[in-house]
C-alpha cells in the first residue's frame, strides 16, 4: 500500500521510518523538497520524494499531515481537491513555539486539534487523528516492541478511516487502540490523559474506560 507523507520533520520522519520498515511504500513531501529528498534518500527504495504535496498523493491510499498547526489549514487547502475519499491521518497538536523556544497553546482549552481540523477538511475526506499522541523519539524507540506491542491510540469518526489507520498503525509497529470519536481527540494530545504513554493493550483499554 502507498502513503503519502507531508512534512519530513521531526515527528513525519519517523513516521515515515517506522512505516517503511513495516513495508508501507511513501511519497514524501516538505516545504523545501530538499527534505523530503534527503529523508527518501535516507529510507532507500521504499520512499520516493514528490514534485509537491499534490503530487505526494498521486496514487496514495491515505495521507499523514505531519505539519505544525500554523501550517495544516494552508496545505489543507493547497491539496483539498485530492483529498476526496482519501484517509487524512494528523498527528498535530496545536501548539507554536517562540524564537526562544517557549511553547504555547494556539486553541482554547476543551478544544482539540482534531476538532479544528475537521472543519477545514473537505467533507469527502476521512479523518483520524493520531501519531501525535507521543515524541518523535519514544514513537521509534517504543515501535515493534516484544513480546507485549506498545499502544498507539488513534480517534475517527469513521468506520473506513479506523480501518486504514490501524493498519498504518500496524504497519508502524504498535497495537492501534481507539479512544473514540474526534470529540475525544484531546486526550491523545500534548496536556491529554493519554498522551507520551507506553502501556500495552489491556492497560490501554482500562485507561479509556476509566476516563
Ligand atoms: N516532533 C515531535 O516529537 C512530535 C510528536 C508528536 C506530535 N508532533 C506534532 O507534529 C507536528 C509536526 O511537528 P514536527 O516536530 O515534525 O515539526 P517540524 O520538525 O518543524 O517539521 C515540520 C515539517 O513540515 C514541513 N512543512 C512546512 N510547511 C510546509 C508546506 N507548506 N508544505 C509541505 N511541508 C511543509 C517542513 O518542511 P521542511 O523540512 O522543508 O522545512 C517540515 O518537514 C506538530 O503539530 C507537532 O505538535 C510532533
Amino acid at each position: 500500500m502507498t502513503t503519502a507523507v507531508i512534512g519530513t520533520g521531526g515527528i513525519g520522519s519517523a513516521i515515515a521510518r517506522q512505516l517503511a520498515a513495516g513495508g508501507e511504500t511513501l511519497r514524501l513531501s516538505s516545504a523545501d523538497i530538499k527534505s523530503a529528498r534527503t529523508l527518501a534518500a535516507e529510507i532507500g527504495r521504499a520512499a520516493v520524494a514528490a514534485a509537491g504535496n499534490r503530487d505526494a498523493l498521486r496514487g496514495a491510499d491515505a495521507v499523514v499531515l505531519a505539519l505544525r498547526f500554523t501550517v495544516l489549514k494552508s496545505v489543507i487547502d493547497e491539496i483539498a481537491e485530492s483529498l476526496t475519499d482519501k484517509v487524512v491521518v494528523v498527528p498535530s497538536n496545536p501548539l507554536s513555539t517562540d524564537a526562544q523556544g517557549k511553547v504555547s497553546r494556539l486553541l482554547p482549552e476543551g478544544q482539540s486539534s482534531g476538532e479544528v481540523v475537521a472543519g477545514w477538511l473537505p467533507s469527502a475526506a476521512r479523518l483520524a487523528m493520531a501519531f501525535g499522541s507521543m515524541s518523535a523519539d519514544l514513537f521509534e524507540s517504543a515501535s515493534n516492541r516484544s513480546p507485549e506491542p506498545a499502544v498507539l491510540f488513534y480517534a475517527t469518526d469513521g468506520d473506513r478511516a479506523g480501518e486504514e489507520v490501524e493498519r498504518l498503525i500496524r504497519t508502524a509497529g504498535f497495537e492501534p487502540v481507539k479512544v473514540g470519536g474526534i470529540g475525544q481527540s484531546g486526550r491523545l494530545e500534548v496536556g491529554g490523559d493519554l498522551h507520551d504513554l507506553i502501556v500495552g493493550p489491556a492497560e490501554a483499554r482500562s485507561l479509556i474506560g476509566g476516563a
